[in-house]
C-alpha cells in the first residue's frame, strides 16, 4: 500500500536538498548542497513528507497532484535575510548624485540618504506604505525567495517606527512569503535629533524598545530581532551597545549592521552577546573573522551594496568561509545602498567578486540564511517535517542560476505545499 501525499514534485534531474539537520554550514561545509540526481520530493500537510530517488519515492507514495520536473534542478525555496524593503519613495536622485561621484555616507550627513527616505515614510499613511511595500516583497517572491527578513528604520520616531512594524506584521499575515520582523529604530539619528544623539539613543532603550516588545510577543512567532547601524555618523559603538543590551531584555534576539564602512568594534561585542546574525563584514579584522568562525553567530554579506556603490571591494566572504564562518548572502535590498530584489543577482555578484562557489552561494540563501533569522529547524532545506518550501528551476544544474546572472530561473514557486508561481 502506498501513502497518499497532497503533492509529488517528480523526475527532477537534480534535487539539491541543503539538508543539515537543524544547523547552519560553516567553513568547508557550505560545499555540501546534499545534491541527489533523479530525485523526487512528496509533500504532505504542507511539510516535506520525503525526498529521495525518484524510483523510491515512486515505490512509497502516490498523489493525485504530481508535477513532472524532468529536466529540472529543485532547490529548497531561497531565505532573504536581511531587507530594508517597507518604505516610501525612492532614491532615484541620489543614485545620480553618486554616480556623478557623490558619496554615501556624505549624502546622509548632509540630510539626505536614509533621511530622505525616513522624510516620505513618516508621511506615507500605513496603507500606502503597505501597497508599495507588498510590491517589494512579490518581485522577491517571484525571484524564488519565501521566507523574508524586514527590518523597521525609517521611522525613526516611535509612532512612524511602530507604524513600519504594523505593515511588516500584515504583510506577513496577508503574504504567502513568510516574513520575519525586525527592530531598527538605530538607524540614523533623525534631524529633530541632531546633536543629541545620546538622548536619541535614551529614548529608543526606554520607550521604543519596549513599545515593539510588547507588539512583537502578542504576534506569537519567534524570535524577533533588534538590530542597530553602528557606523560613523549614525551610531557609535558604546550607543550601539546601550541599544543592543536594552533589547536583549526584553527579549529581542540580536543582529547588528557592522563594518559597512568603518570598524567601531561592534561585531566583538555582538558575537559576544550571542548575536543571531552580524551582517556587512566589510571592514572586520581576521581576528573577529576568526572569533564569528568560533561562534553561533552567522556572518551575512550583501555584495549587492558594494556593486551598487560601483565598488570593486567586497568583504572578504572567501577568507571567512576558509577559517570556518557560516556565511550568509543577502541583497539588503533596500531604496539606497542596494535597490535590488533580486537574490539570483547577489549570488551571482558572490561568486564573481566574493569567489564563492555556486554551491557556497546556494547554502547562503537558504539554510544558512534560515539559521541567520533563527529558523534553521524549520526553514531553508529539503528534509523531512520542515516546511514545504522549494523552487523548481528552469535548468537541471542550480549552478546556472549563479553562471549566467540577470536571469531569473525560479520557474514554480512552492510555498508551504502550494504552487504559488
Ligand atoms: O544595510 N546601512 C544601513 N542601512 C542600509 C541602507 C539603508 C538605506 O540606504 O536606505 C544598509 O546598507
Ligand atoms: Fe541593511
Amino acid at each position: 500500500m502506498k501513502t497518499n501525499a497532497d503533492l509529488i514534485v517528480s523526475n527532477a534531474s537534480e534535487v539539491v536538498t541543503c539538508a543539515s539537520a537543524t544547523d547552519a554550514k560553516k567553513g568547508a561545509q557550505m560545499l555540501d548542497t546534499g545534491r541527489l540526481e533523479n530525485a523526487s520530493v512528496a509533500i504532505t500537510d504542507g511539510c516535506f513528507a520525503a525526498v529521495g530517488s525518484a524510483a523510491a519515492i515512486d515505490r512509497e507514495f502516490t498523489s493525485d497532484n504530481v508535477i513532472d520536473a524532468k529536466g529540472k534542478s529543485v532547490i529548497p525555496g531561497l531565505v532573504e535575510s536581511h531587507t530594508h524593503i517597507v518604505y516610501a519613495g525612492n532614491r532615484v536622485g541620489e543614485f545620480e548624485l553618486r554616480i556623478k561621484g557623490a558619496d554615501y555616507l556624505e549624502i546622509l550627513e548632509a540630510g539626505g540618504g536614509i533621511l530622505s527616505t525616513v522624510e516620505k515614510t513618516r508621511a506615507a499613511s500605513e496603507e500606502e506604505l503597505f501597497a508599495q511595500s507588498k510590491k517589494r516583497l512579490d518581485r522577491l517572491m517571484s525571484g524564488g525567495v519565501t521566507t523574508c527578513e524586514i527590518k523597521t528604520g525609517y521611522g525613526l520616531d516611535l509612532k512612524s517606527e511602530l507604524k513600519m512594524l504594523r505593515v511588516i506584521l500584515d504583510l506577513n499575515r496577508k503574504h504567502a512569503c513568510d516574513v520575519v520582523p525586525t527592530f531598527l529604530p538605530a538607524h540614523a539619528i533623525p534631524p529633530e535629533w541632531k546633536g543629541k544623539e545620546d538622548e536619541f539613543t535614551d529614548l529608543i532603550c526606554e520607550d521604543m524598545i519596549s513599545a515593539a516588545a510588547k507588539i512583537l510577543s502578542s504576534e506569537g512567532e519567534g524570535p524577533f530581532f533588534i538590530d542597530v547601524f553602528c557606523e560613523k555618523g549614525a551610531f557609535s559603538l558604546e550607543q550601539s551597545r546601550k541599544v543592543i543590551l536594552a533589547a536583549k531584555n526584553v527579549g529581542f534576539a540580536v543582529k547588528a549592521h557592522v563594518d559597512e564602512f568603518t570598524n567601531l568594534g561592534c561585531a566583538r561585542f555582538a558575537i559576544e552577546n550571542g548575536a543571531v546574525s552580524i551582517d556587512h563584514l566589510d571592514a572586520t579584522s581576521d581576528e573577529e573573522v576568526d572569533l564569528l568562525a568560533q561562534s553561533q553567530t552567522i556572518g551575512i554579506v550583501t555584495p549587492t551594496v558594494n556593486f551598487n556603490f560601483g565598488s570593486t571591494e567586497f568583504a572578504d566572504a572567501r577568507k571567512m568561509i576558509d577559517r570556518g564562518c557560516a556565511i550568509a548572502v543577502s541583497t539588503d535590498y533596500n531604496p539606497g545602498s542596494a535597490p535590488c530584489p533580486s537574490i539570483q543577482t547577489a549570488m551571482a555578484i558572490a561568486c564573481r567578486y566574493q569567489k564563492l562557489l555556486p554551491a557556497e552561494a546556494l547554502n547562503a540563501v537558504t539554510i544558512n540564511a534560515a539559521a541567520a533569522l533563527g529558523r534553521q529547524t524549520t526553514h531553508g532545506s529539503i528534509e523531512p517535517g520542515k516546511q514545504a518550501d522549494l523552487l523548481i528551476l528552469e535548468t537541471p544544474d542550480y549552478r546556472e542560476m549563479a553562471y549566467e546572472f540577470g536571469w531569473n530561473f525560479a520557474e514554480c514557486v512552492i510555498k508551504n505545499g502550494k504552487v504559488l508561481v
